[in-house]
């Protein structure tokens, strides 16, 4: 059995090995919103693996994380400086908050990141929006987060690790003024193959900013070759080196890793066990009707890269092609809403609503109906209650960078039951292969594969599932940022 990290041995690790830097994260969304609701501040932790992994390395080494201020109570928290204490309750490290306009925003996130970059990356039905004003404000956001970083490393030694496509140019802006700083990014989403990169009209200066990294970390070792290509083919003047996963233009040097990012394993199978997912469990079942029933479960944000219009076809399917299972089986599907400003997000909602009431009207008999669809957020203790009934999952990303929903499911299975089904186009899929991979894009085979997992014998559902338990378990989120830690550690 491997080593297995917890929040105490990163702590400990990230504490041997940079104690001597200033660690600066910066990220879009921020680790906690403050909202008014009933009149009332509230302050929401962004949901993610980010701040469980993060947290340990600031608490260990001391630093500062650096975000957009999005929470409409953010700006009555923070003090002249548009600093606070965090975690509300139990303060030891500062999140600093940037403020934005609306315009800014708009062209920034709705625009050129969600736009333009997300489509770019998934490469899926729907295509990049590029648009020069959103570019001219990208820039300028990128400009206002470097400033920002910049103020607070003035002469100290410092590692800032940057977050995600919001921050393309951040790299670059850095290193120009403070060359000694380590500057580290992580890139959460797919990168695409070169040819589709090469469509954007601005691939140039993007390359050179990600290039300002000394790491640059992706989930999967393929979107590292399909970067280093890309950078192959796009920047004449640098140097691939295919084997050591290295760039080099002039004097700097960019390291490209794979860093599968997860979920925290031990806290979630726990959670699995106590008593209150059991009490709503029993709620669930009873409020939704659902006592004698199979069940199927899809928890993913309202994303068109999720493939949800094709998984519900194929539920459809399922009823027509296995009749059996009419009366018996019960899909629940749970959408988180997000980026609801864009039209292709807004789109998908009303589609995936009218899937469903045709499903529903064709196939329901009595009080049964096929689907049952829930919104969310919904509170952690429903997520994991529905995650531990069910007798399948159903992740089928049409191009997922990582996808935790399929982490957190075999998380939660302390039972070493359930089946999951997986799209091979998500990059967990690397990892879980133990699962029943799919193909999400044919909906009859989707169909297949959900009647496939409901006849499973029990031996079979075990074993599966206790080998990607372990998987999971040994390559946690700990062990995620603990590997990041390694390479900082390197370039120290
Ligand atoms: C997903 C992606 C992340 C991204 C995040 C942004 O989780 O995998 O790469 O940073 O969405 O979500 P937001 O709601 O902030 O747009």
């Amino acid at each position: 059995m491997k080593q297995i990290w917890r929040r105490e041995n990163l702590y400990q690790f990230a504490k041997a090995k940079l104690s001597d830097y200033l660690f600066i994260c910066v990220s879009n969304r921020e680790p906690y919103i403050h909202s008014y609701r009933c009149n009332e501040i509230k302050c929401d932790t962004a949901v993610g693996g980010l701040t469980t992994a993060i947290e340990p390395v600031i608490s260990a080494i001391g630093g500062i994380w650096i975000a957009h201020g999005s929470g409409n109570a953010d700006r009555d928290m923070v003090d002249s400086k548009n600093k606070l204490m965090v975690p509300p309750g139990e303060p030891f490290y500062t999140l600093k908050r940037i403020w934005l306009s609306d315009t800014e925003v708009n062209d920034y996130y709705y625009g050129f990141s969600n736009q333009a970059l997300w489509p770019l990356c998934h490469a899926v039905d729907i295509k990049p929006i590029f648009n020069e004003a959103q570019w001219h404000t990208y820039k300028r956001v990128n400009e206002i987060f470097a400033r920002n970083v910049l103020e607070e490393i003035k002469d100290r030694r410092s590692i800032v690790f940057i977050q995600d496509y919001h921050f393309t140019l951040l790299p670059r802006l850095i290193k120009k003024v403070s060359p000694e700083t380590i500057v580290a990014q992580f890139w959460h989403i797919p990168w695409p193959r070169q040819k589709t990169f090469q469509s954007c009209p601005w691939r140039e200066e993007i390359l050179i900013g990600l290039l300002g990294n000394d790491l640059l970390g992706f989930h999967t070792v393929r979107h590292c070759r399909n970067f280093l290509t890309t950078v192959n083919r796009v920047i004449g003047d640098s140097k691939v080196n295919y084997e050591k996963a290295e760039i080099t233009i002039g004097e700097s040097k960019t390291e490209v890793r794979p860093f599968p990012i997860s979920v925290d394993f031990e806290q979630i199978s726990r959670k699995a066990q106590g008593l209150d997912v059991k009490e709503e469990i029993e709620r669930l079942k009873r409020e939704l009707n659902l006592d004698d029933k199979l069940i199927g479960v899809s928890i993913d944000r309202l994303d068109y890269i999720k493939g949800i219009p094709r998984r519900l076809m194929a539920i459809g399917h399922f009823f027509e092609k296995y009749p059996e299972y009419k009366g018996k089986m019960t899909f629940i599907q749970v959408t988180v809403p997000s980026r609801m400003d864009i039209p292709s997000y807004r789109d998908l909602g009303e589609k995936i609503s009218a899937l469903e009431e045709r499903v529903n009207l064709k196939y329901a008999m009595g009080k049964w109906k096929p689907i049952v669809t829930m919104v969310g957020p919904l509170p952690a203790i429903t997520i994991v209650a529905l995650m531990s009934m069910a007798n399948l999952c159903i992740v089928s990303s049409l191009h997922d960078g990582m996808n935790l929903v399929a982490k957190e499911f075999v998380a939660s299975r302390h039972d070493n039951d359930g089946v999951l089904l997986l799209s091979r186009f998500a990059g967990a899929a690397g990892e879980l292969g133990d699962a029943l991979l799919i193909n999400p894009y044919t909906v009859d085979q989707l169909a297949a594969a959900i009647e496939k997992a409901l006849v499973m014998p029990r031996v079979e559902r075990y074993k599966r599932m206790r080998r990607k338990r372990r998987l999971v378990k040994e390559n946690n989120i700990y062990k995620w940022a603990a590997d990041i830690i390694s390479s900082l550690a390197e370039l120290t």
